[in-house]
């Protein structure tokens, strides 16, 4: 199969759009009893137990989300204490719920169903306190488990085509997704959810590197089958992700000298049993790269059609990056989706700050130059002091808000959220769309991963600058082709990818 017959993208994304009428002829019920477990677990393994303390960067979330760290020739390594917050504040658990017989445990980043599909490991050279090796991050204790010593950071460098950033980084995150621990609820949806599940962790990792200063980098474009065999992972059941650098150093790190061991780890199962979903591995093998010459011809300038002039009336943004001093670590630690949102109207201000903060530029290899983004951002409004309700799209080279159609749209709000409250409760909604043809068209089916991957991304951006400033928010599901519908003639030919709410969220218990 090959990346640029996009058939299998299309077909994938086709397939698992939800409808009013899909949802209501759905018969799948959940089997509690055969619930995946949301840890991987290496029983023969010994942990390397990670150190706290973990705050002290007192960069503040608005800060660190809005900021890239750029490339940098100068050295910087990260310590393990720098690797220990990286990993904590995207994927370690921050927070518990206790229910009669059992008890949830929550992580830094949200993720659909709370199923915790997405893994971390780390590729490091020799670091302060770390010795080099390949390690899988455990969040349940809190610790690394060591699958290989040495540095086997050029096979990932070679992997990514020599991507500078890669070749550079001291140390690499690389995530996985699992198929069955998300897909015991959502089936074949879940490719989807990789990439927003590993979007707010990816948000996270972003904002941390900036808060500690790193160099960060996401890189998507690799040979796969390259990465997968490194993480020994067992590809029908778990496949990389995406890789982010971090750091930066003046020697380059050396070509890998020996074929890699065939390491076949022996790791606890999941559930009793899997149901395997096969849609989604055959997607996955026409997103794969197979080459470095794929990996190379991949890279270049972003496919994105700007936005046509505004024509309806126009508000500008007016944010203000510093209006809340908490730190990033802080409003990590208090994050959680809103289960319920207030009608109660958030200001101009704060509305403009969550998006001017959070629509930055990802500094991203499939992002050229740093600035453009796959998504487009239509909203609707129904409560923010000083702007009519009604619907707009977001042009970010101004930063203004264009007014689309005025008027009270909660209910279809409510509609388009999949029937739930929360969207038609929320002060705002943002609808997150791209041109799939254009994006397919030059980036092939790989294109389908990072426009899912960057919508999560945005998701993760939104929720921490609305709980920078002690607002809600909340990631949702959609009904695909009616959400495109509801804002045609503008979004005409435009695809559904990623929905979020904003607004003040109400306390709980619900
Ligand atoms: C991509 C994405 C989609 C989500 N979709 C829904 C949804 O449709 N309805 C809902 O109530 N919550 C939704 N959520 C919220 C998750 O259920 C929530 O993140 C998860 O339970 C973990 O809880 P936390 O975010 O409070 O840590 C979504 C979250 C994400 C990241």
């Amino acid at each position: 199969m090959s990346n640029s017959d996009t058939e299998p993208a299309y077909h994938y994304h086709e397939q698992t759009k939800h409808s009013y009428q899909s949802v209501r002829s759905d018969t799948h019920s959940l089997d509690f009893s055969n619930q995946p477990v949301p840890f991987k677990t290496y029983p023969g393994l010994k942990p390397i137990p990670l150190p706290h303390p973990l705050e002290g960067t007192e960069i503040t979330a608005l800060s660190a989300v809005s900021t890239t760290t750029s490339p940098t020739k100068e050295k910087r390594i990260p310590t393990l204490s720098d690797l220990a917050r990286l990993l904590y504040f995207s994927a370690g658990i921050t927070r518990q719920k206790d229910y009669p017989g059992r008890t949830l445990l929550f992580r830094a980043a949200s993720c659909t169903g709370a199923l915790y599909e997405v893994e971390l490991y780390v590729v490091c050279g020799e670091l302060p306190n770390l010795s080099a090796g390949v390690y899988h991050f455990s969040p349940k204790d809190f610790a690394l488990y060591r699958l290989r010593e040495g540095d086997y950071r050029a096979v990932v460098a070679q992997a990514s085509g020599r991507e500078p950033n890669v070749v550079a980084a001291p140390a690499l995150i690389l995530s996985t997704g699992t198929y069955w621990r998300n897909a015991w609820k959502y089936r074949a949806r879940t490719y989807r959810h990789f990439g927003w599940d590993n979007g707010t962790i990816i948000a996270h990792l972003l904002a941390m590197g900036s808060a500690l200063k790193l160099p960060t980098r996401l890189v998507l474009g690799f040979v796969d089958e390259e990465l997968n065999q490194l993480l020994d992972l067992d590809v029908q059941r778990e496949v990389t992700l995406s890789i982010v650098s971090f750091g930066g150093m003046s020697r380059k790190v050396s070509e890998p000298s020996t074929k890699l061991e065939v390491l076949e780890l022996p790791t606890l199962p999941l559930s009793e049993r899997e149901v395997d979903y096969p849609e989604m591995r055959t997607l996955h093998s026409a997103t794969a790269f197979l080459s470095n010459k794929e990996v190379a011809l991949w890279r270049g300038e972003t496919p994105i059609r700007p936005l046509p002039a505004p024509e309806g009336p126009v508000w500008k943004l007016d944010p203000d990056p510093e209006r809340a001093p908490d730190s990033i670590e802080k409003v990590i630690r208090r994050r959680g989706s809103s289960r319920q949102f207030e009608h109660k109207p958030i200001s101009f201000q704060e509305f403009s700050t969550m998006l001017y903060c959070s629509a930055q530029g990802i500094s991203a290899d499939f992002l050229e130059p740093t600035e453009v983004l796959l998504n487009d951002w239509y909203l609707i409004v129904s409560a923010v002091e000083g702007l009519p309700s009604g619907t707009y799209v977001l042009h970010r080279e101004g930063w203004f808000l264009e007014l689309l159609k005025e008027g009270n749209f909660r209910n279809e709000a409510g509609f388009l959220g999949l029937e739930q409250r929360l969207p038609a409760d929320a002060s705002a909604n943002v609808f997150f769309l791209a041109d799939l043809d254009a994006i397919l068209k030059q980036l092939g089916n790989r294109g389908y991963r990072a426009v899912q991957l960057e919508a999560g991304i945005l998701g993760g951006k939104l929720y921490l600058t609305a709980y920078a400033q002690r607002l809600g928010a909340t990631g949702l599901t959609f009904y695909d082709d009616a959400v495109v519908e509801f804002f045609s003639p503008h979004a005409q030919g435009k695809s559904a990818i990623f929905l979020m709410a904003l607004g003040h969220g109400k306390k709980g218990p619900f």
